[in-house]
Order: C-alpha cells, then sequence, then structure tokens
C-alpha cells in the first residue's frame, strides 16, 4: 500500500482531518503523534479495523489496545461502574500520559481488549492528537507505532522506518516530547494498581489515591514474576544489539563499563552515557548522552531514539547507565530492564 504522509506545520487543517477521517472510517490505518509515542491508530470500535492493527504491527493477538478519547463523554457507551479514585485521577491527570483500565461494556469488541472483561482508556494531551480524535468524534484505538517488540517510535522519521508502506496515512507532527508511553493504571482492583510506569509517577499517583500499588514485576529483572499487564510480559523496546544496563555508584559503573570494552576488542560497543559521564569513557565504537542525571524528563525523553542510533551504528552491545529507582527512575528502568532482556548489573 502507498502511505501518504502529511506534514503539519502549526495546526493540523480542516483538509487533513479530512482525509485522516475518511481512513477511519473506512477502517484504515492512521499513526499520529501524542505527547508520549507516536500511536497506530485505529477505529477502536471496528472489529476489522482493529484486525489490522495486529497485523501492521505483528502484534501478538492477546495483548490489548488503548483506546484513545477526546472528551469525559466519549467514556459513556464504552465503559461502566467507574470507581471514584479513577474518576479523581482523570480530573487530576487528564488529558495527559495516563491510562486508566475500567469495566467495559459489550459494545467495545474483543479485537480491542484481547478478549478481557476490562479496556483501557486514555485522553492524550497533544494538540494534534486532539484535534483528530474530537474530529473523528470515536474512541481510536492506538497501540504505539513501532514493530512490536522494537523501541516505541518518538520521531516521524522512525514511524516510517518501521510502518511505510503499512499504514494509509502517517502524520508528521514532529518529536513526541514524554518519549515513553503512558503510566497505566487497573481502576478495576481496590487499591488500584500501576501496572506500566510512565512519565506520571507512583508519587504523583499517590497524591490523589494514598494506597495506590505498583505491579512488582515492573521492575524486576526475574522473569518468573508474570506481570499482570498482557503487553509487560513480551520481549520489549528491544535493540538488534544485546544490551547491558549497569547500576550503582557512578565511578564503579564507568568503571565496569570501560573494562567491559577493554576485555572486548573484536565486538563493535555501543554506550549510552549521560553527561555527567561521557567524557569518562575510552574505547567505544559509538558513544552518546542520554541527557543530565539531574533532568530525568529529558533521559526519557531521549531513551528510545538513543536505542535506535545504536541500531544505526551497527554496534554487536550497547552498555547503558542505570538510573535510581525513585519518581521517573521507576519508569526508565522499567523500559532499561525490558531493553536489556533483564540483563542488568545491579549494586555496583
Ligand atoms: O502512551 C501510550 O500509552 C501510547 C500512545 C500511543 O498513547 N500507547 C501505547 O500502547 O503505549 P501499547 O499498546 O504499546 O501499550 C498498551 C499497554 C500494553 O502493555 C497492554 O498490555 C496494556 O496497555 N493494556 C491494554 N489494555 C489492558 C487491559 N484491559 N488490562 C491490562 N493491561 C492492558
Ligand atoms: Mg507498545
Amino acid at each position: 500500500m502507498e502511505t501518504k504522509i502529511i506534514k503539519v506545520d502549526n495546526k493540523i487543517t480542516e483538509d487533513q482531518l479530512k482525509d485522516i477521517k475518511e481512513v477511519f472510517d473506512m477502517g484504515g490505518l492512521v499513526v499520529f503523534p501524542t505527547e508520549t509515542v507516536y500511536g497506530l491508530g485505529a477505529d477502536g470500535l471496528n472489529p476489522e479495523a482493529l484486525k489490522k492493527v495486529y497485523k501492521a504491527k505483528n502484534r501478538p493477538g492477546d495483548n490489548p489496545l488503548i483506546l484513545h478519547i477526546a472528551e469525559t463523554s466519549q467514556l459513556e457507551g464504552i465503559v461502566e461502574n467507574i470507581s471514584e479514585d479513577a474518576k479523581n485521577m482523570m480530573e487530576m491527570f487528564w488529558p495527559g500520559p495516563l491510562t486508566l483500565i475500567m469495566n467495559r461494556t459489550k459494545d467495545v469488541p474483543n479485537e480491542a481488549t484481547a478478549g478481557l472483561e476490562t479496556v483501557a482508556v486514555r485522553m492524550p494531551e497533544h494538540e494534534i492528537a486532539r484535534d483528530i480524535l474530537s474530529y473523528c468524534n470515536k474512541p481510536i484505538a492506538a497501540p504505539s507505532a513501532n514493530l512490536s517488540g522494537k523501541p516505541s517510535t518518538t520521531s516521524f522519521e522512525r514511524v516510517f522506518e518501521d510502518l511505510n508502506g503499512k499504514v494509509e496515512i502517517i502524520v508528521d507532527g514532529g518529536k513526541a516530547s514524554v518519549g515513553i508511553e503512558s503510566t497505566v493504571v487497573d481502576t478495576t482492583v481496590n487499591p488500584p494498581l500501576i501496572l506500566r510506569p510512565g512519565k506520571i509517577t507512583r508519587e504523583d499517583l499517590e497524591v490523589i489515591v494514598p494506597n495506590i500499588g505498583i505491579d512488582e514485576s515492573i521492575i524486576s529483572k526475574d522473569e518468573s514474576i508474570i506481570p499482570k499487564s498482557p503487553g509487560q510480559k513480551y520481549k520489549h523496546y528491544a535493540p538488534k544489539a544485546e544490551a547491558y544496563c549497569f547500576v550503582g555508584n557512578l565511578d564503579n559503573v564507568v568503571k565496569e563499563i570501560n573494562k567491559r570494552i577493554a576485555e572486548q576488542k573484536n565486538e563493535k560497543i555501543a554506550v549510552l552515557a549521560t553527561d555527567e559521564t561521557i567524557d569518562g569513557y575510552e574505547g567505544a565504537h559509538f558513544i552518546t548522552s542520554l541527557g543530565s542525571r539531574e533532568n530525568l524528563e529529558e533521559i526519557a525523553s531521549n531513551l528510545f531514539e538513543d536505542l535506535r542510533k545504536c541500531d544505526d551504528e551497527k554496534v554487536d552491545m550497547i552498555y547503558v547507565e542505570g538510573f535510581e529507582l525513585r519518581g521517573l527512575g521507576v519508569s526508565i528502568m522499567n523500559r532499561l530492564l525490558k531493553a536489556c532482556s533483564g540483563r542488568v548489573v545491579f549494586g555496583l
């Protein structure tokens, strides 16, 4: 299929919105930016369109999708028995990078929920996403716009790499600034449970729901702990190269990575460092900084793009510095644990 590119300069135009709506109404696929990562969208209530989403991404059929809405009034007809905690979280964090799992109605197709009795819903904040969702006026299912298993996409160029020829339209709206996917909270259990950490941290959520829980598999490298969210159990965010993460005292981390580089003279190695450490490495084929340790938002924003850059460099191995398990550090480490398939050295 020929993919049409819609470039948005300042604001998406009425003509561009019309083209997009037409594709959704026909059951086709449109990739659009959100504040977290790009999303691969389809009519969330059309089973045939939803099947195409799984096919385009090569996504396992038991991994449910998130329905995206522009207004809380669109919850009507798709969810029921909304808990007080869910209402309070919506009030505080929507629109924004928070996905809530709620009880679904029978009008939501099984293809959206992978057969579960619950459905994930999110109201994004990104202006282009909001304009599209209001104009189309129906829930749009949108998983991250990457091939299954690979790092999510945060720019038009990376979307094009993965999905050109597989979707009707790609909307180019520049960089997705948050850089990691939304926080997912199950509100059908009491107390609510964080299933995937994101930009909105446990600490942020505790202000609204003091007793909120967190799924212990999120930051465990023990693969025998089964995650409660289907999507978390798959190989994820994985660059082609074998990635390793090192956590602990910064001087020790730099020493350990340098030691390994020196021992592996025949391998092409990339290092994902930070502004504070980048000058301390020697002998790597490719080295870049994820950003400053003082600014975890910057680190999150660059993480997936930098993992993809390592693949561009065709390295054999990637050595990444780890972060403290606090605030946004938890979300960054969750992605790194998966990118490294559990190859994480703690306690340096
Ligand atoms: O930021 C985001 O959330 C992005 C943008 C595009 O909105 N979307 C995204 O979608 O990350 P996806 O499909 O890559 O991740 C959805 C996650 C998966 O881990 C999935 O298993 C989980 O949400 N999920 C969806 N429905 C669920 C449900 N009913 N119960 C538990 N987990 C669910
Ligand atoms: Mg994804």
